[in-house]
């Protein structure tokens, strides 16, 4: 049998099917192996089923160069080096779940020439175990960065690439460092643990940014200040940057609350309280609850309310549900009674399955008719061109809470709206909502 020579990825995920495809358009034969037969199938006939800008596109043009499989055998036979994009889904006790690395493990502990490249996201030690478990196996640690929405631009034009590799491991590590030279960002070249850390702190970073300037603009508020000003004032500093510095509902999505909760629980696990990290997580938690105070504030009791949920993803331009925060609110919001009527341009389909309870409808429009009030989740282009004095007319109540600081506050304003973003000026008062009797906040 010759030298296997094509890429390998494990997990034909989010991460899994970005990865195949893109190596394929730089030129690289790539099979890419999945566990669900009914998705390999799928994927080979070209079905991509995930919302990715660019990526149906990249798996269908690099067909030939692209082939999927559910066998680990024919996986192992065709490619040496095996990307591992496995998931690792956080477990009851905000651990990191190793159970489909650990699968991956053991089929390589059969044998053969391989190297293992791992970009499923880890707790920082993982490697230093497989390595045990895989003596002679060489282990590359290659954390992905990339961000949903803007995956297959961020894989093709990095800001850097963290290969991490012990010693004994360098040929390895320099075979992987190859592959994304041509792509022109920086490459980190360290030990394995040092890239297991980077990629954890870097997501626990920018989580503590958005929930340090989602503080910020709770105290705005309180001041007569705009978040958004002070945002670009800091941003402009180079040592603080203008990035992450969205002030809104909250993060979401299947990293951040993943990793900065398996952060926590790696250093807890070491004996280590890392305080930090606690106030990010509970300030993301509090931020998503933030809008319902808002939504009474003006409208007393939601008891019997109709509110509109425009967005439902947990950031534009994915289909992806999870840990978004449109959950949370709306589930807080029936909570208080409200009745929950909810539009997004492509989570839908997903958002069905996780809210049941919830008026799913298909069009801002339809969500806007007859509303008490609207809440702007989730910052979709749509949501910008919307004719919004028409709207308001069709409102029982033209009151909008913009939960990503999206829409123009003074439009708005003109458009027939009272409106309020997060850690913004009000400008006008609220209408006079409260009922005798009704509980002030
Ligand atoms: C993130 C990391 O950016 C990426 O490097 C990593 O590989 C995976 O996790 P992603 O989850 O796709 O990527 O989303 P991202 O664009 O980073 O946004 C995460 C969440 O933060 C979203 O809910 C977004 O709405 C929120 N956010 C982002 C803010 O609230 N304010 C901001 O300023 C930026």
């Amino acid at each position: 049998m010759s030298e296997p020579s094509e890429i390998g990825v494990v997990g034909v995920g989010w991460v899994g099917l970005v990865t195949a495809a893109c190596f394929a358009e730089l030129g690289h034969d790539v099979t890419a192996r999945d566990i669900v037969p009914e998705k390999v199938d799928a994927l080979t006939r070209g079905e991509v089923g995930i919302h990715e800008p660019g990526l149906a596109e990249l798996v269908n043009r690099n067909a030939e160069r692209l082939n999927f499989t559910a066998s680990m055998e024919d996986l192992l036979d065709r490619a040496k080096l095996l990307f591992v994009c496995v998931d690792t889904p956080p477990t009851y006790s905000g651990d990191a779940d190793l159970g489909r690395v650990r699968s991956v493990v053991a089929d390589l502990q059969r044998g053969g020439d391989h190297i293992l490249v791992m970009k499923s996201t880890v707790p920082a030690g993982t490697g230093a175990a497989v390595r045990r478990e895989l003596p002679g196996v060489p282990y590359v640690s290659c954390p992905e960065f990339l961000k949903e929405g803007s995956a297959v631009e961020d894989f093709l034009h990095p800001d850097r690439v963290v290969v991490g590799a012990e010693p004994e491991d360098t040929a390895a590590a320099r075979a992987v460092a190859d592959l994304y030279e041509p792509l022109g960002g920086e490459i980190v070249q360290t030990d394995v643990a040092s890239a297991e850390m980077i990629k954890l702190a870097s997501n626990a970073f920018l989580a503590t940014k958005i929930s340090f300037i989602n503080e910020i603009a709770n105290v705005c508020e309180e001041v007569g200040a705009d978040v958004s000003e002070v945002s670009r004032g800091m941003g402009l500093d180079r040592r603080i940057g203008p990035s992450f510095l969205r002030a809104g509902i909250g993060y979401g999505g299947s990293c951040f609350p993943k990793d900065v909760s398996a952060l926590k629980m790696l250093a807890g696990n070491t004996g280590y309280h890392f305080q930090l990290l606690n106030a990010v997580i509970e300030v993301n938690e509090l931020q998503k609850r933030r809008v319902v105070g808002k939504l009474q504030k003006h409208l007393g009791s939601l008891l019997g309310k109709r509110i509109a949920l425009l967005g439902l993803a947990f950031k534009p331009h994915t289909d992806d549900m999870r840990e978004a925060s449109s959950l949370v609110l709306a589930a807080r919001l029936q909570g208080e009674g409200a009745e929950v009527v909810a539009y997004d341009p492509v989570a839908e389909p997903r958002a069905r399955e996780m809210l049941a309870s919830v008026d799913l409808v298909d069009s801002a429009t339809a969500a806007l008719e007859d509303a008490d009030a609207a809440v702007l989740v989730t910052e979709w282009p749509e949501f910008s061109g919307l004719d919004w004095p028409a709207a308001a007319g069709r409102m029982s109540r033209p009151l909008l809470i913009d939960g990503r600081n999206f829409l123009d506050p003074d439009t708005m304003r003109r458009a027939g709206f009272t409106y309020e973003g997060i850690g913004r000026v009000a400008t006008e008062l609220p209408a006079p909502a409260f009922e005798a009797g009704e509980p002030e906040l």
